[in-house]
């Protein structure tokens, strides 16, 4: 079996999701359930003995022992992390605790589990680690995107705990021999992501009539991924990929901000006729260190291991919106008394 890490995310729940209708291979999925974590994302494995969940955190040394040990998982795909950027400035300590000292707690784990394996095991395991681009800073307009061997240059509290993980995940390799993996990837989008990020927040605020707040002049570029695709990336490189290497995963969809909102309000009239969402477009207060531009170099896992995304943005984007329009109780359940405190923070002076 694989071991995954905040299986009840957004991107490890499709991931649990996408694996187990693809494989035998059965998942202990482990997840804190933070207000990031939903169980309702895995509602349709209620009744699949292939996919076992335990509430509990990546940090809890004791319980990580436990569950190596007696359910001895042939690789480890790390997403559990504290992710949102805009949480990270109100509130840095969740981030260091999570990303950083909860990488290194599985780590320690990990490798006192992989150290005691048969040889044969040992080579074969892999523990891979979930990470981002947002680890090597901000572009210019005409900057080359970036590669795997771009310098690390993080801004955000959110990303620098990232590419402190990082760090760690590599020197475990290099110090300890033990089979990493490290994937940096750009924006994801698609079903059952917390409605905190744009997209959703956006499809979520145009259904209700609200602003939909797009931070400074809307021209911060992010390259935008779908779920799947990015799942597909995942697989690819735990099957195929050389232990110890770094693959940055895009989506070949570089787009402004003020873009992906208005492609979205098209997207959603074409849906729901009768509409002008795009009224509802408003200019807020830009988010303090806000980050110009994301572009991702995916040269490397293309040319290496085969690996480029299906999804073009407009397409990505249509199944997402429906998605969201056909998921309506899901939507209700998420937008929670706590989720409400959130926005009420987040948004209340602009
Ligand atoms: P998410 O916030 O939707 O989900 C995170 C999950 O981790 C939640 O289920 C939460 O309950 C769980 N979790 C948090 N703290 C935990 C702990 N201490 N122990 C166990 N579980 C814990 O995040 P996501 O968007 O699905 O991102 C998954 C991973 O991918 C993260 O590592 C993130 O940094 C990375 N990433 C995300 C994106 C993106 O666009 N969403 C892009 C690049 C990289
Ligand atoms: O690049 C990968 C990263 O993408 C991941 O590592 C993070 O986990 C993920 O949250 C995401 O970070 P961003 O900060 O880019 O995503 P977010 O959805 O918060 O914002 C996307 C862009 O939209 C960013 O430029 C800020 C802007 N934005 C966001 C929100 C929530 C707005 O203009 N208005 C908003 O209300």
């Amino acid at each position: 079996m694989i071991l995954v890490t905040g299986g009840a995310g957004f991107i490890g729940s499709n991931f649990v999701l996408d694996w187990l209708a693809q494989s035998a291979e059965p998942v202990l999925n482990l997840d804190l359930l933070t207000y990031a974590g939903n169980l309702g994302n895995l509602a349709a494995l209620k009744n699949d003995a292939r996919h076992v969940f335990v509430r509990g955190d990546i940090g809890d040394s004791a319980l990580l022992a436990r569950l190596l040990s007696e359910h001895r998982p042939r690789a480890i795909v790390h997403f559990a992390a504290e992710s949102h950027v805009d949480r990270s400035i109100h509130g840095p300590a969740a981030f260091i605790q999570t990303n950083v000292v909860g990488t290194f707690a599985l780590l320690e784990a990990t490798r006192a589990y992989w150290s005691a394996l048969p040889k044969n095991e040992q080579a074969a395991f892999r523990f891979l680690h979930i990470s981002t681009d947002e680890v090597y800073g901000s572009l210019g307009n005409d900057d080359p995107a970036f590669s795997e061997t771009t310098p690390y240059a993080p801004n955000s509290p959110y990303s620098a705990s990232k590419a402190s993980s990082d760090h760690w995940v590599r020197a475990y390799h290099h110090t300890y021999g033990l089979p990493t993996l490290t994937t940096n990837c750009s924006n994801n989008y698609g079903p059952r992501q917390f409605p905190e990020k744009l997209i959703p927040l956006m499809i979520v605020n145009a259904l209700a009539g609200k602003p939909l707040p797009v931070y400074g002049d809307g021209q911060n570029v992010r390259d935008w991924l779908y779920v799947g695709d990015h799942c597909a990336a995942i697989r690819v490189v735990l099957e195929k990929g050389v232990a110890g290497e770094v693959y940055n995963i895009g989506g070949n969809a570089e787009m402004k901000n003020l873009d992906v909102v208005h492609t979205l309000c098209r997207v959603l009239t074409a849906l729901r006729p009768g509409r002008d969402f795009a009224s509802q477009i408003t200019f807020v207060k830009d988010r303090p260190g806000h980050d110009r531009r994301y572009a991702i170099n995916a040269d490397k896992i293309r040319r290496k291991l085969g690996w480029q995304p299906v999804e073009t943005f407009e397409s990505g984007l249509t199944q997402t919106v429906r998605w969201y329009l056909d998921n309506e109780t899901w939507l209700t359940n998420i937008t929670s008394k706590a989720y409400q405190q959130w926005i009420d923070l987040q948004y209340a002076q602009q």
